[in-house]
Order: C-alpha cells, then structure tokens, then sequence
C-alpha cells in the first residue's frame, strides 16, 4: 500500500531513503531531484503547488538529508541507478523528473539513459559540460578546506555564489534555510559528492537523442550554471522550451517560486495532457 507525508522510508540498494509522497494516487507523477549539498526540502514549495492535480515526489539523493550515505564513492550513475531502483520500489512505470543543478544531471543522464521510463523533463539551473580542468582542481581544493576547516566556512563561502545579489537583501529567511541544508550534510557526503561531480561525464553530445518535452529555467543571475549552459541544452534538445527566471541566481525555485512554479505548472499541465507544443509555452 502507498505511504504519503513526509520523510516516508524506504530500503533502495540495500540503503534507507527518505522521501515525501502527496497528491492523488492516481495522477501524474513528478519525481524532483535536488542540488548538492541540499535536501528534499528544497522543493517545498513547488511540491505544495502542485500537489491537488499531481502526484508529487522528492526524496533525498543518498548521503543528503535523511537519506543513509551507505559505503563507498559516489557517482551520478549509481544517483541514477538509485533513482531507478526507488521508482521500481513505489511501482512507477513512468514519470516526469524535475532536477536543479546535481539533480538535473541526475534526471539528464536517467532521460539518456532509460528513455521509455519518462514522459517529461525539466532541466533547472544545471549544465550539461563535465567539469574543466580547472573546476576539478577546485572542487578538490573545497574538499582539502572541508576537512581541514569544517562546514561552516564551506557553507558560508558556497552561500556568497548560490543567490542573486537582491535575494541576500530580501530574503533572509531562504538563505537561512538553505545554509541551514548545507550544514546539516555530513563531511563525508561533501567530499564523496563533490568527487563525484568532478568525475562526472558529459551529456551534451547525447541530447539529440531525447525525444521527450524538456523545459529549461535558469535564473537570470546564475552564476554556477549560466544561461550560456541552459542555452547549449536548449539548442541541442529538438522539444525544449527554455525560460529565464527574474529575480533569481542558481536556486531560481527558491528565490522566486511564483515564476518558477508558474512555468512548471503550464509545462506538466501540457505534459499530462500530451498536448506539449513549443509555441504553447511561449510568452510568460
Ligand atoms: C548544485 O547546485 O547541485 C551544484 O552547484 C552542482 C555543481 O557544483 O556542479
């Protein structure tokens, strides 16, 4: 029998995981897939919009929030064998993903790889490049200052680059909640994901191949993954819409819900109706 609220548990690979379940058994399903270093939390809002017409999951990627790290390294294919396993686990043939940044190479590389299992994608703030040289380098300078400093100086320098410049004078109390994620990941989580995504592989030169509707939001003042990225993906998606989101840097659902979610809401709408046409999501 279906378990719906939240922080729900669940054994995937030999590991717990920790999800949130709400909206009408037998409606649509919308998995969303949250960014390192946050948590299912992060989707609150949009969960909340859309749980009277859909069924809403987000659950915690190995390792982050209540979900268990287990042992051994990280990387996004076994993210994505997880995300496979978990949706084997609650009986889902077939859904439509929702990923920011991690989470969205999470739902890229799932779309690539497993195609027939997914009616829709939406692609927020993430890329689809694997690391440069030089950010590899980077990430392992982060994971020498993690151990060496701790969390809270990693969480206060990650905060200075996730929001845009307005978010840190008007919305004090998001910052506060997704510091408040940061630091309740483990060191060991941080340093495992952190390899991970500089291991990471490239997605770009497979897009052609995904035949199903994507919509991509970047907010406008992302400085982690650009409107330059979105715009890669969108060129190389045939079925993308891609939209900029006002008000809003690398956590554009966060920062500013009402066009994120209005976005969204006219996608899976077009999408459960398999009425999806590009010049349907035009305009704002
Ligand atoms: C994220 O928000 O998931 C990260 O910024 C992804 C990354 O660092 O590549």
């Amino acid at each position: 029998m279906r378990s719906t609220g939240n922080n729900i548990n669940i054994t995937v690979n030999k590991l717990t995981v920790s999800y949130n379940d709400m909206g009408p058994e037998n409606a649509p399903v919308i998995i969303f897939i949250h960014g390192f270093p946050f948590n299912k939390s992060m989707w609150h809002l949009q969960m909340k919009a859309l749980k009277d017409n859909y069924r809403v999951i987000a659950y915690d990627i190995r390792g982050h929030g209540n979900s268990d790290a287990g042992i051994g390294d990280f990387f996004i294919e076994l993210f994505v064998n997880d995300l496979l396993r978990l949706m084997e686990k609650l009986k889902l043939d077939k859904v439509i993903l929702c990923g920011l940044s991690m989470g969205g190479y999470i739902a890229l590389n799932a779309v690539i790889k497993y195609p027939d299992r997914f009616d829709g994608l939406i692609l927020n703030d993430t890329q689809c490049i694997a690391d440069t040289p030089e950010i590899k380098e980077k990430r392992q300078a982060t994971i020498k200052s993690i151990k060496e400093n701790g969390i809270e100086k990693y969480a206060d320098d990650s905060i200075k680059n996730l929001f845009a410049p307005e978010s840190f004078l008007k919305k004090e109390g998001k910052i506060k909640a997704v510091r408040e994620m940061i630091m309740n990941t483990s060191k060991l989580t941080l340093c495992n994901t952190l390899n991970a995504l500089a291991e990471r592989k490239e997605s770009c030169s497979q897009l052609h191949e995904i035949d199903i509707p994507v919509l991509i939001m970047v907010g406008k003042e992302d400085k982690i993954t650009p409107l330059a990225a979105a715009e890669m993906m969108h060129e190389k998606i045939r079925n993308s819409s891609l939209k900029m989101i006002a008000h809003a840097g690398h956590v554009a659902n966060i920062e500013n819900p009402a066009a994120f979610n209005y976005h969204l809401i006219k996608f899976v709408d077009l999408v459960a109706k398999k009425e999806f046409c590009l010049s349907d999501t035009d305009g704002n």
